[in-house]
């Protein structure tokens, strides 16, 4: 009998697939197990559609590579792609449509972006009453350097008309019966921002398949339904696109809800940048520790806004030291932060942290619950055995 490590690493060989991995036999959900080529290590949360999530202590450097990032797909990624086939449309309100190669967008102005790309349902996994959809707990997220044109240059190669007010992406994937196509639009503003990007390096190397190959568009600060992978068509729009992916989903509630509590689309506004958020790195939960010196180690993120503090706590939240903050300067990438602590005694601690940003935001005690567990960041607690 074959275990469902080597049934995956057989299949995908069977398909002549590298780092790809694409179709696999879909087991459902949240099994560590299986290995997916290119991915190492990585919470498998769908085989189906391929959903991995990242275990926290591999967030322990500014740049998460390739084989630690985590992938997030609604649907089948594309079965073929050409290259040299593949086009780029852009039209809608502009005042001449194009049709661009990937060997054109390469000719255009480069630019480089360092952003940490998070699910907004990261963290859905710690709302109560549990919400429908991938589990993640604390790992969909990662921090990479994304290159490529600017999306303005495009728009502008193409005229934006002065009706258009939002900027649509459709994406490659293939759709599997009645499921929607993944569609969504971001405004005008930041379509044209100087750091949203028609991204076609991650990392140094062109994206890979799971990523997006051969061009996503890269929202940076914004969730990472924002940020459109396999790209087909940029459409400029006079309103928000209407379909599924903008509503019902990847909406929040205008208030504050009750957990549980139903509420209407009307009430909502779609999710955007993300929010302040923190991680701890090391120790890991449910570490034994031979030594009272515990060196406190994680990264924090704000989208949109930039980490100001990031406090530590060694007594559950009774009181809150300032951890010290990495000297990087990369205005939508996660800040490494650290704290050095000596255990009093020998006994069982919980270690929690706590980010607040330049926007005034600072993390919540307990999870802010909504229907469908989107922007989770409630404060990050692991649970640690001092011996002696
Ligand atoms: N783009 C397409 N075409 N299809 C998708 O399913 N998933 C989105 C976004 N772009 C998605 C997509 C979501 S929800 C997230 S969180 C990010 O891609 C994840 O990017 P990654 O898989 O490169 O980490």
């Amino acid at each position: 009998m074959i275990s469902r490590r080597d049934f995956v690493l057989r299949a995908s060989a069977a398909l002549g697939v590298s780092g790809a991995g694409w179709p696999l036999p879909g087991w459902g959900t949240e099994d560590a197990s299986p290995s997916v080529p290119g991915k190492d290590g990585m919470i498998v949360r769908s085989l189906r559609f391929l959903d991995l999530e990242m275990p926290a202590e591999y967030a322990n450097s500014l740049i998460t590579p390739m084989e630690h990032f985590f992938v997030r797909n609604h649907m089948h990624e594309p079965s073929t792609l050409d290259p040299g086939e593949w086009r780029l449309g852009i039209d809608g309100e502009v005042e001449k449509p194009l049709t661009l190669t990937l060997a054109g967008l390469t000719k255009m102005d480069q630019h480089s972006v360092i952003n940490t790309l998070e699910c907004a349902g990261n963290g859905r996994a710690f709302a109560v009453p549990h919400v429908p959809g991938v589990q993640w707990e604390k790992g969909a997220v990662g921090t990479a350097r994304f290159s490529g044109p600017r999306l303005r240059d495009a728009l502008k190669q193409a005229g934006v008309k002065p009706t258009g007010k939002h900027v649509m992406f459709r994406g490659l994937d293939e759709v599997p019966g009645k499921v929607p196509a993944f569609i969504r639009s971001i405004p005008i503003e930041k379509a044209t921002d100087e750091d949203t990007l028609i991204a076609l390096h991650m990392n140094g190397a062109a994206l890979t398949k799971h990523h997006g190959f051969p061009a996503r568009a890269l929202v940076p600060g914004w969730i990472g339904a924002a940020s459109c992978k396999w790209l087909a068509e940029i459409r400029v729009l006079d309103k928000e696109f209407e379909g599924n992916f903008m509503s019902p989903g990847y909406r929040m509630p205008n208030q504050p809800v009750r957990p549980g509590e139903a509420v209407k689309v009307e009430d909502t506004h779609p999710a955007t940048a993300l929010n302040v958020k923190s991680l701890i790195v090391s120790p890991r939960d449910g570490a034994s520790m031979k030594s009272r010196a515990v060196h406190v180690q994680g990264v924090a993120w704000a989208g949109e806004a930039q980490i100001t503090k990031v406090e530590v706590s060694t007594d559950s939240g009774a009181t809150w030291q300032t951890a010290q903050l990495g000297k990087e300067q990369t205005r939508y990438a996660w800040k490494m932060w650290s704290y050095s602590w000596s255990a009093p005694k020998a006994a069982a601690y919980t270690i929690m942290s706590r980010a607040s940003d330049s926007a005034g935001r600072m993390q919540p005690d307990s999870v802010q619950w909504n229907p469908s567990g989107y922007l989770i960041n409630v404060i990050d607690r692991v649970q640690i055995h001092v011996q002696s």
